[in-house]
């Protein structure tokens, strides 16, 4: 069997996020294929639009929802632009699950503490609700998003779900200067409104995934709010071909992004060579 052979899926439905980042509902056309999949929160696949390319994607839907599998991405060049174009019933490829996942069973008895910049809610989205599908598994659960307006939300329909459940912290913010009417949120950037929101470093794990900036700006905050670097995850999303640990195009140093990530604790990142 060819590697690099992408499996055929359907996309059997479609939401459209923002302006320019789209969800798409896939369903494997062999029912065997269906059967046999199996993958972890944290794995990425391959997606491929015919005669356009392939691109890189986490699984945004949780590992507890299979059949479910769901990709969201934003449209930022060829191959996003030309997926971005598919409707419901039109056929793409996939090939995956790949990478390393989040060590969610290590996490059981802990108190999880998501936070989520605008697209990076996709990885994060799997995490959480794989974990809150095993909630009693759980300490508390806090989720702290923001995207730069109310209009770059995504996931609305998750964040009200999120935001019924009595056994969910949700903080979500939009950053300071948009347009903020009917907005029944914070406003403040993640790391001020990460701080402001304080939760526990006890007995906790903290799941970070955005823009960089972001991350930069959180990882101090968390710092301070006594989580350790072990206590802190993330992904890394450099750019990739293979997905499979064998053109090199996604390495740090001898670490292999595709293959010993995408997650990483912020310990290991600390460790990773300056050039990433
Ligand atoms: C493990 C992993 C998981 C990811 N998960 C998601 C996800 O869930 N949703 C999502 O929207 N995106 C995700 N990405 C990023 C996504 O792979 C790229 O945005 C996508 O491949 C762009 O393809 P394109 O052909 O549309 O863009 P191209 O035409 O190839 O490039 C357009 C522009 O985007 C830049 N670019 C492309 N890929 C990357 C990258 N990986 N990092 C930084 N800049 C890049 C290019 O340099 C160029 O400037 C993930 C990446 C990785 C490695
Ligand atoms: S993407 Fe090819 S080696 Fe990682």
């Amino acid at each position: 069997m060819n590697l690099y052979h992408p499996h055929l899926m359907r996309v059997t439905e479609r939401i459209d996020e923002t302006v320019d980042t789209v969800t798409l509902r896939l369903a494997f056309q062999d029912p065997a294929v269906a059967e046999a999949f199996e993958f972890r929160a944290g794995q990425f696949a391959e997606y491929s639009v015919f005669g356009e390319g392939e691109c890189t994607f986490c699984i945004a839907s949780a590992p507890t929802r299979l059949p479910l599998i769901e990709c969201s991405f934003k449209k930022v060049g060829k191959v996003t632009t030309a997926l971005s174009r598919l409707e419901v019933g039109d056929t793409m490829g996939f090939r995956g699950p790949y990478g390393n996942h989040f060590p969610v069973d290590a996490w059981k008895g802990r108190s999880l503490v998501f936070i989520a910049g605008g697209i990076g809610l996709a990885p994060v989205r799997c995490v959480i609700d794989n974990c809150l599908d095993r909630r009693d598994e759980f300490g508390d659960v806090t989720i702290v998003y923001g995207a730069r307006s109310v209009s770059d939300l995504v996931y609305k329909g998750e964040l009200e779900a999120w935001a019924a459940r009595a056994d969910v912290r949700l903080v979500k913010t939009v950053d300071p200067g948009g347009e903020t009417q009917d907005w029944d949120g914070q406003v403040g950037f993640v790391p001020t409104v990460l701080g402001d929101a304080a939760p526990t470093s006890d007995n906790a794990v903290a799941i970070v995934c955005g823009p960089p900036i972001m991350i930069k700006f959180t990882l101090p905050v968390l710092d301070k709010l006594g989580f350790s670097q072990d206590q802190v995850y993330t992904t890394l999303e450099n750019r990739m071909k293979c997905g499979l640990g064998k053109c090199g195009r996604c390495n740090i140093g001898r670490v292999y992004v595709c293959k010993d990530g995408p997650v990483f604790t912020a310990a290991q990142v600390a460790e990773l060579p300056a050039d990433m």
